[in-house]
């Protein structure tokens, strides 16, 4: 059979021409939670597994417990072995390769039996040309995936094939796989291209269209020049994500055999060692977050909606960069940057030949970083939104040494922040192995991109950390140190700076720890445990981690300092795992400016007033406490001169945001440049705020003290193509939120079903997929697929619906 497939493809090699297709297929696969090698053979009876659509995350489906090797830090969700499989037939005679675009990890690939691949970095995309292994009848791809090993990763990773997978069929004669490379000169208009073709007697025609399917230029030759008109060409940017196509026509014989297209842009982009970044002309921050992969309670699956929803709140921050931290993302989410315009800093590592824990990719390294690197810039260079690459984060060989092999998982996470002795740093003049590898990383990346500079988010912030020696780093990045940036000029001449990593502050929604002017560094020292009962951290900006500050405290330095080209805050979502400064059972982190449910702390009210034009007022916290009690009330604003406070109608005065000293913000006040805030005494009724500007009143903002819970409120937080985020909030009878509100929600549809359901509480040990969940400070989110209706209900209040 084998023979005869290889004959007709023979056929199909003289005869051509096969159009490409790139058919999606998430669709029918089988799934097995455990196995043995039986299961890769093509005659293996897998009927009875469980069938399910890709992609698909089995640990999240899963309950948290301290027993999970995965620990607090990985989210303490299951690993473990599983298997994929998936039947079908194929009728066309041509070239068949199939994508994953990631498994998390140790992904063995079986075509009718026979072992074709093998790949350990959950984070890497790869291809498999499983033409010769396919037969005229049916087929079957089996899919080993091996997460047991843990812990493996000092976040959440997921456990399964979690992002898409594609069939692809093409011609004999095609372009390769991430074979057409695009360079675009925004100053000239000149366009570079390249397409690798596989096959003989071929030619290659290009086409560039604008945005309107407008063609703007052509050319032909494997290799060439296009030239757009300069005066014509409109930029990218994040406010105006322009978007170009390229096209690449293949003929074989005067037929055409394959088109394939690719995205592309012009921007002009540099950084500055004096001035910072700026983008086509103008000077600019980079307002950016790091985030991971996982989608909250979907968790690692891949969600276009779920993705789209998140931008769409980062967006409306006023984030403008993405830190793909600290791994290559899902290529949708390089997709969604380049048309909603974010900027991408694309990282490949958290570690490299030394681990952090004690299973990591540090034991794949020696023999996977050359093809795992390349693949990333491969894969990704086309990307418009990309416009820095870093070779690693915190990566233990900033140092001559580190004893990381010997620490838990909890204890690397605070280790890596913590100072190292000097004796470890390199020495005037030395070339240390470790800055050959850091200069090895970056010329792996230079064969295959020089338009982007290279990074490394480093936590050692001393001249004589190995990766800033050589020429490795075309840009030094720093992860948290603040303080140490007036010195940058000094320590590292003509070389541009960015905060690469930053803030990590601890705030779980609605939670406030008073008085609001006293910062909590927690733990004060990073080999102390820091124990609290509540398994909570204030939402007030006043805590934070030893190695980091409050969020005002490093936008004030970034705000002000012109040669920091920007930073990217730690992190833009909570995300499963690392629940710094908890244990378990907390589970996910308090880091966000998003909670893990994606409603936005109050913090994210100060960057919106900062990082938008959109008129800000935001009053916080909510007005139920106990009579008598001393409450902090803080107020973002921006377009306004002042704010003044009432409460029940009696001002509590005015308020503007101090002058900055210019000096380091150390710790927090009532009134700083960044907020306003009143001390009054707590009594039932309501507090309300009136910004005015030049005298006028502007806007105004009131919250009342909610009564007792009374039903449930719904409202459309996100709808997407496919999935729908509901938010349900406990509100007394006039529709007050009850800040306190605990209430059991149970949640039911009738058609459509339920993926999820989340409050942003990461200590909650509810299963994601649990149709259960108590409110959290009176609120919950639901994530539906499909069309129904959603129906909510808790003891003692009055349920409610909605359609999605
Ligand atoms: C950094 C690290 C991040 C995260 C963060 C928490 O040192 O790069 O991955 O662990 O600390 O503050």
């Amino acid at each position: 059979m084998k023979r005869l497939f290889a004959l007709l493809l023979a056929v199909i090699a003289l005869s051509g021409a096969y159009a490409r297709e790139r058919i999606n297929f998430d669709k029918g696969w089988r799934f097995n939670l455990g196995g043995n090698m039986e299961m890769a053979t093509a005659e293996y009876d897998d009927s009875r597994w469980r069938l399910l659509d890709l992609p698909h995350d089995w640990a999240i489906e899963g309950d948290f417990s301290a027993d999970n090797k995965s620990g607090a830090g990985g989210g303490a969700l299951p690993g473990g072995v599983a298997w994929y499989r998936k039947h079908f037939r194929v009728q066309d005679v041509c070239k068949y390769y199939l994508e994953f675009d990631g498994i998390y990890m140790n992904a063995v690939v079986f075509v009718n039996g026979e072992a074709v691949d093998y790949r350990p970095y959950g984070y890497s995309s790869f291809v498999v040309d499983i033409t010769r292994y396919l037969r005229c009848t049916d087929n079957v791809i089996a899919v080993r995936v091996d997460n047991s090993d843990q812990p493996n990763s000092r976040w959440y990773s997921g456990c399964g094939i979690y992002r898409h997978v594609w069939l692809t069929k093409t011609d004999y004669v095609h372009v390769k796989h991430w074979g057409l490379h695009v360079e675009t000169d925004a100053k000239t208009g000149k366009v570079k291209v390249e397409a690798q073709v596989s096959g003989k007697n071929y030619s290659v025609q290009y086409s560039m269209k604008d945005a309107a399917g407008r063609e703007v230029a052509k050319g032909s030759g494997t290799q060439t020049v296009l030239h757009v008109n300069p005066a014509t060409l409109k930029l990218w940017s994040p406010a105006s994500p322009y978007i170009y196509k390229v096209s690449a026509r293949v003929y074989n014989k005067g037929k055409m055999v394959d088109e394939f297209t690719t995205t592309t842009a012009f921007r002009d982009f540099r950084f500055d060692a004096k001035t910072g970044f700026w983008l086509n002309g103008k000077n600019m921050k980079l307002n950016g977050v790091c985030e991971h992969h996982d989608l909250g309670c979907l968790g690692a699956a891949l969600n276009e909606d779920a993705l789209h929803r998140k931008l769409l709140k980062l967006k409306a921050m006023g984030v403008n960069a993405i830190r793909s931290s600290h791994n290559p993302p899902a290529p949708e989410l390089l997709n969604m940057c380049d048309t909603m315009g974010f900027i991408v800093m694309d990282e490949s590592f958290d570690m490299w030949r030394r681990r952090k824990t004690q299973n990591d990719y540090a034991r794949f390294f020696d023999k996977w970083h050359e093809r795992d690197l390349t693949d990333m810039v491969l894969r990704d260079r086309n990307h418009p939104c990309i416009l820095m690459w870093s070779i690693g984060n915190e990566v233990l060989e900033q140092w001559s040494s580190a004893d990381a092999d010997t620490l838990t998982l909890e204890q690397a996470n605070l280790i890596l922040n913590a100072g190292h002795d000097a004796s470890t740093l390199a020495k005037d003049g030395e070339k240390s192995v470790n800055t050959l590898m850091a200069e090895h990383l970056a010329d792996i990346i230079r064969r295959y991109d020089t338009t982007r500079p290279i990074t490394a988010g480093c936590n050692e912030p001393s001249p004589g950390n190995h990766l800033f020696k050589g020429k490795a780093l075309d840009i030094i990045g720093y992860n948290y140190h603040h303080e140490w940036i007036k010195d940058v000029p000094q320590n590292f001449p003509g070389r541009p700076f960015i905060m690469t990593e930053s803030v990590s502050a601890l705030q779980t929604n609605g939670y406030y720890r008073m008085p609001s002017d006293e910062v909590i560094i927690a733990p004060k020292d990073w080999r102390e445990t820091y124990k609290d009962s509540t398994y909570m951290c204030s939402a007030y900006d006043n805590m934070h981690a030893p190695w980091s500050s409050t969020h005002e405290e490093t936008w004030d330095v970034v705000k002000h300092t012109p040669y920091v080209g920007g930073q990217f805050i730690w992190t833009g979502f909570d995300y499963i795992g690392e629940p710094t400064p908890y244990g378990f059972p907390a589970r996910s982190s308090y880091f966000g400016i998003i909670d893990l449910a994606g409603q936005p702390k109050d913090v994210y009210y100060m960057y919106q007033s900062e990082w938008t034009d959109k008129p800000v007022l935001y009053l916080f916290p909510h007005w139920n406490w106990q009579e008598g009690q001393e409450i902090d009330l803080w107020c973002y604003y921006n377009h306004a001169d002042e704010v003044e406070l009432f409460v029940n109608g009696k001002s509590q005065g005015v308020r503007r945001k101090t002058e900055r000293t210019g000096e380091l913000i150390k710790g927090t006040a009532l009134n700083t440049p960044y907020h306003v805030g009143w001390r009054v005494k707590y009594e039932p009724g309501e507090v309300m705020v009136i910004a005015r500007k030049n005298g006028q009143p502007t806007l105004n903002q009131v919250i009342r003290t909610a009564g007792a819970p009374h039903h449930i409120q719904l409202d459309i937080d996100y709808k997407g193509k496919e999935l729908t985020f509901v938010q349900a909030t406990v509100v007394d009878k006039d529709g007050n939120r009850c800040p306190m509100a605990e209430n059991q929600l149970r949640f039911s549809a009738n058609n459509g079903k339920i993926i999820a359901t989340d409050n942003g509480c990461q200590t909650s040990m509810e299963r994601f997929t649990s149709l259960n969940r108590k409110a959290f400070f009176g609120r919950c989110i639901a994530v539906v697929k499909g069309h129904g209706e959603l129906t909510v209900s808790a003891d003692g209040l009055a349920p409610n619906k909605i359609r999605f």
